[in-house]
């Protein structure tokens, strides 16, 4: 993807919840200046992420996705009127459909705290655990119509300790989420 000279990469993140990603993704944009995060999304009107957006004087929306077509039509709408360059999936609960995905064709990217293609889904963490292995980390890759599935972008090993536990292993993983996640969106735009 080819930036034109001189103007912002425009983004819309999707939430659910905590939004520490948005956080990050918030920061490196001030610092950086190719990028904006312009439009926040989130299904849940009292995900946490959402305050932060709203005091970066972010614009939000909150679509509970109960009728999805109908949602993201009205999504779509949003995201054509604000010039959204890029999606950035970041913890977003629900699954967006073919359509939707085909509209923004290699413009949504996601974030997984795994190994892909190893441990799609949720429950990576105990996963993990419970199968004794070496290594986890995360994952940035472009959405296609599969779960976890697209073309990665980048991915971060994360080495298992002695007494991990689901909880641990994730707040190292996230720490990581937020190193790849800026990274993996220069990439795709260089
Ligand atoms: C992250 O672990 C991300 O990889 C997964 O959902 C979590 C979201 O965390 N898809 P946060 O809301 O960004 O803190």
């Amino acid at each position: 993807m080819k930036k034109s000279a001189g103007r912002k990469i425009e983004i819309a993140v999707f939430i659910s919840g905590t939004g520490s990603n948005l956080k990050n993704l918030i920061k490196f944009s001030k610092k950086n200046k190719r990028f904006k995060i312009k439009l926040v999304i989130s299904n849940k009107k009292n995900a946490k992420g959402l305050i932060f957006a709203n005091r970066n004087n972010i614009n939000t929306k909150v679509y509970n996705f109960k009728k999805r077509s109908k949602d993201e039509k009205k999504m779509l709408n949003i995201l054509l009127k604000e010039k959204i360059q890029i999606i950035c999936l970041a913890g977003f609960m629900k699954i967006l459909s073919k359509n939707f995905i085909k509209k923004f064709n290699g413009k949504v990217i996601n974030i997984h705290p795994s190994l892909l293609p190893n441990y799609k889904g949720l429950n990576t963490h105990r996963r993990v655990l419970d199968n004794n292995e070496k290594y986890s980390g995360c994952t940035v890759h472009f959405v296609n119509s599969k779960l976890d599935s697209g073309k990665i972008i980048l991915q971060k090993k994360v080495k298992i300790l002695k007494n991990d536990t689901p909880k641990k292993l994730q707040k190292r993983i996230l720490k990581q989420e937020h190193k790849i996640y800026p990274k993996a969106l220069q990439m795709i735009v260089n």
